[in-house]
């Protein structure tokens, strides 16, 4: 039996007969895609988590940045190769269940509903730190109960659940139509990045670089945290990811080969440049030590170096469009939840899309109570980490099926060739494997049980109700 479900794999160009009957319309192209890839990428990752990555690394979070994004930039073009090759929702899921076969593709698409959730979370967190900058500095500070989690010494944090709360309620109302208004708040997260780094240079000192790594290279373990410059790499890989997002509206883009390879590999180069400028400027300004533990890092900085209205502006940019990563990820989560029903491994009924709206209403407002539950409750680096665990996954399935296809299907079609593929995608492999490796203890031990949690599912329900199961014995 076991033997038998490994053998279950979707033929490439499966995804045609889905395209065909239950297709979504294909209405994107490459600007939206870019817009949606940058708009997935720029968040709470370099608003906020380059703060707690900082305090890790210190100065070398510049290095914690540059060796997370060659591993996300291989993983990029993997994703790239293979988005165009089946250009079909689901992504990392849909091309293990061709390369690896249905259990290795579920492990990853249950890996995917942790990731998406997950960061919608810490996205949430990262929101509210801002957010309550923002206030503060207009005189109406939140009391902390109302603004941390209990381990902080609050009770929850209420500004994490209403954006929570706010853009699910947008996305199941169908807002997703709104591409204009997506790449506006992209312009102005961007633009927000950009006054960060045209005024935090000027006061760049090589003094602050120095010790450059307090706390060493390799992730050392201290009280259940990580510190060092590959346990801030490990984390800091949160801020790279969301370029998968683009492939999962692969059935909607109008010219899949053109469109995806932009959307994923534009977005990506775009992000890892801006990136590199913010951490070199934002270390450079002042010690890492004095805003390190800032919920609003970006502004705090420009606050001790004399702008304070400049550092208003940075946080409502992040006030206004950080919002789109949680749009981009939630509607991440439903395409990943309908891909996964369609192949009848979890019921369809979680997939079922609202005739009016066209969006899946039920779906998304679960997503959204256990986005909230976390997000209100949780510490934004542990919830970060959690998320880069399921990603890490999946960008490990994704090196490995580029190079399973290049074997077995050397000869299909390839809008999009990854050049020099077998070092890219071991790097991609490898430099998972390593910050997998260099997260928290109880941080991999969380992901463990919510795979075997996983596993548990598949043999109960999934395995019995595949529908390529199903076809096989007809
Ligand atoms: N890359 C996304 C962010 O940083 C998840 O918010």
């Amino acid at each position: 039996m076991a033997g038998g479900i490994f053998g279950r794999r979707k033929g490439l160009g499966d995804w045609r007969r889905y395209s065909d009957q239950r297709a979504l319309r294909r209405t994107l192209t490459w600007p939206h895609l870019v817009a949606l890839g940058v708009g997935a990428i720029v968040g709470t990752g370099i608003y906020t988590l380059i703060g707690i990555g900082a305090g890790k690394a210190g100065p070398a979070v510049i290095a914690s940045f540059a060796i997370a994004g060659i591993v996300c930039a291989c993983a990029a073009l993997a994703y790239a190769e293979l988005a165009t090759m089946m250009p079909a929702a689901g992504s990392a899921y849909t091309y293990s269940y061709v390369a690896l076969g249905e259990p290795i593709a579920w492990v990853v698409g249950w890996s995917l509903v942790l990731e998406y959730t997950v960061v919608c979370a810490a996205v949430a967190v990262g929101w509210s730190g801002y957010a309550a900058g923002f206030l503060s500095a207009w005189g109406f500070p939140l009391p902390i109960e109302l603004a941390a989690g209990p381990h902080a010494g609050g009770i929850i944090n209420l500004p994490a659940v209403f954006i929570t709360m706010a853009v699910a309620t947008l996305l199941a109302l169908g807002t997703r139509e709104s591409a204009l208004v997506n790449t506006i708040l992209v312009v102005v997260k961007m633009l927000a990045l950009a006054l960060f780094v045209v005024l935090a240079l000027p006061a760049f000192s090589p003094d602050h670089l120095v010790p450059f790594a307090p706390h060493g290279w390799g992730s050392t373990e201290v009280g259940g945290n990580t510190m060092g410059v590959m346990a801030a790499a490990a984390l800091v890989f949160f801020a790279f990811y969301g370029f998968d997002a683009v492939s999962t509206a692969a059935e909607e883009a109008k010219d899949p080969a053109r469109d995806l390879t932009i959307g994923i590999i534009g977005s990506m180069l775009i992000c890892t440049l801006v990136y590199m400028g913010v951490a070199a400027a934002a270390v450079g300004a002042m010690p890492v030590s004095e805003f390190s533990s800032s919920g609003d890092p970006l502004a705090h900085v420009l606050r001790g170096l004399g702008w304070p209205g400049a550092a208003q502006l940075i946080g409502a940019g992040a006030i206004i469009a950080v919002p789109t990563v949680l749009l981009a990820f939630m509607y991440g989560q439903s395409r990943i939840f309908f891909a996964i029903a369609r192949d009848g491994l979890l019921p369809e009924r979680l997939a079922h899309v609202n005739k009016r709206t066209g969006t899946p209403v039920m779906m998304t407002m679960v997503t959204a109570v256990v986005v909230s539950i976390l997000a209100g409750l949780l510490p934004l680096g542990e919830i970060a980490e959690l998320a880069n665990t399921g990603t890490l996954a999946a960008f490990i399935a994704i090196g490995v099926s580029l190079i399973v296809l290049r074997r077995r299907a050397a000869d299909a079609e390839r809008a999009f060739r990854v050049p020099f593929h077998l070092p890219v995608a071991l790097i991609a492999i490898g430099g998972c494997i390593y910050l997998f490796v260099s997260l928290p203890e109880k941080t991999q031990l969380r992901f463990l049980v919510w795979n075997l949690i996983g596993v548990a599912v598949y043999l109960a329900y999934g395995m019995r109700k595949s529908l390529i199961a199903a076809r096989k014995e007809a």
